[in-house]
């Protein structure tokens, strides 16, 4: 199959949608990559690298769109890469159709076979291509959170370990998931005093195994979250409820209890966020103040960290970028429940049900659209 990889076009995108890596297992498993020249640059790998590994570069990203059999990225398709798809081209990136219609028309007309990373599954009813992401934003939550409590950027002017005979900071995290046990593992690694609320048993419980006594656990109530937060140098937004809006478990009267300079990390935000004063920020303009206190709620933050972000992607993706390659999109998708999972759009017609729901729109089943 010939594999096309082009440069990311959206805002301050600088990941890939393969590695030169990802493209010498394709190469190995005897099929061929066409790459856009420059399109590793932001992620750190060079044209050359790609040559080394076997890909053909390319000036354009029409060209690619031409040529490809399959078109692997990360972002969903702007306007401009819509309009270059082909009836029976495959598309595997990003999607997050839902919000938007434009796109979800845009694609049903493209005839194109579109595969969505955020809808894909595993044995364990979990979405194996967005949990490197959670991964990265979690441990970069306390990084960002360091560096916003310092007094130049706002903060109270704590440095998260302390120091001997001077307290460290203490960590709220709310949500123990993946975001939030990987925020956990760094914001302890810092020294800091963490204390992570989930309303998940099995997710306490896990936490409480894994760190011992490194970290406390709460059961998640109003009055506990109220409690901690008040006492909170950094909070940080983890939560998660399946397809619906981020619960706001931190209220606005909230906030007038918290420390001036305190600092929340809404990890959560591109679920509306968990606090009610969230609202989304870029990594440009990370951070806005309200009622003294330091918010950052940047939709993507993975994108900060483009080349570590773009190997974790790479390497929960190829797998199955490999079986669309080896067995062809039908039969890749018909013998994978979990991939199937991931088609959201095929050949005209729309195949993600809360999709179809989100925009009133009529859907088949993909097991119907697979014939
Ligand atoms: N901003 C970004 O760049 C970025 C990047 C990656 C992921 N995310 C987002 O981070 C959020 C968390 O993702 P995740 O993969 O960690 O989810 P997850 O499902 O692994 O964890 C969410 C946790 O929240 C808990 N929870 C739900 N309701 C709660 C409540 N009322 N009180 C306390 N805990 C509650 C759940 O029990 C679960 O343990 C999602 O919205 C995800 O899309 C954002």
């Amino acid at each position: 199959m010939l594999v096309g990889v082009p440069k990311e076009i959206k805002d301050n995108e600088f990941r890939v949608g393969m590695t030169p890596a990802a493209v010498a297992e394709l190469v190995h498993h005897g099929h061929a990559a066409i790459v856009e020249k420059g399109a590793g640059v932001g992620s750190g790998s060079p044209d050359e690298e790609y040559a080394r590994a076997g890909a053909i570069l390319v000036a354009t990203a029409e060209e690619i769109f031409a040529r490809a059999e399959m078109v692997v990225k990360v972002k969903e398709p702007l306007a401009h890469e819509r309009r270059l798809l082909r009836p029976g081209q495959i598309l595997f990136t990003y999607l997050h159709l839902a919000p938007d219609l434009p796109q979800t028309r845009d694609l049903i007309a493209s005839g194109a076979i579109c595969i969505a990373y955020e809808t894909v599954t595993d044995a364990h009813d979990r979405l194996p291509l967005l949990t490197p992401m959670s991964e990265v934003a979690g441990r970069l939550a306390p990084q960002v959170g360091a560096h916003a409590l310092e007094k130049a950027q706002g903060g109270r002017g704590v440095l998260l370990g302390g120091v001997p005979g001077v307290a460290a900071a203490n960590v709220v995290i709310l949500g123990g998931g993946v975001s939030g046990a990987h925020a956990a593992t760094i914001a302890v690694g810092m020294g800091a005093n963490v204390t992570v609320v989930d309303r998940s048993h099995d997710a306490l419980r896990r936490l409480a195994a894994q760190f011992g006594s490194a970290l406390k656990t709460v059961y998640s109530t109003r009055a506990s979250i109220a409690d901690l937060v008040g006492e909170a140098d950094l909070v940080i937004g983890a939560v998660l409820l399946p397809g619906a809006a981020a619960p706001k478990l931190v209220t606005r009267a909230m906030l007038a209890t918290m420390r001036t300079g305190a600092v929340i990390v809404d990890i959560a935000i591109d679920q509306g966020g968990c606090c009610e004063t969230s609202k989304p920020t870029t990594h440009s303009n990370p951070t806005y103040v309200v009622d003294g206190v330091v918010h950052y709620c940047v939709a993507n933050m993975p994108g900060a960290v483009a080349r570590t972000s773009t190997f974790a992607l790479n390497h929960a993706t190829l797998p199955f970028t490999l079986a669309l390659a080896d067995k062809g999109w039908r039969d890749a998708l018909k013998e994978d429940p979990h991939l199937r999972a991931g088609l959201n759009v095929c050949e005209g017609k729309l195949t993600c049900a809360p999709v179809a729901e989100a925009h009133g729109l009529e859907a088949v089943s993909p097991d119907a659209a697979l014939g």
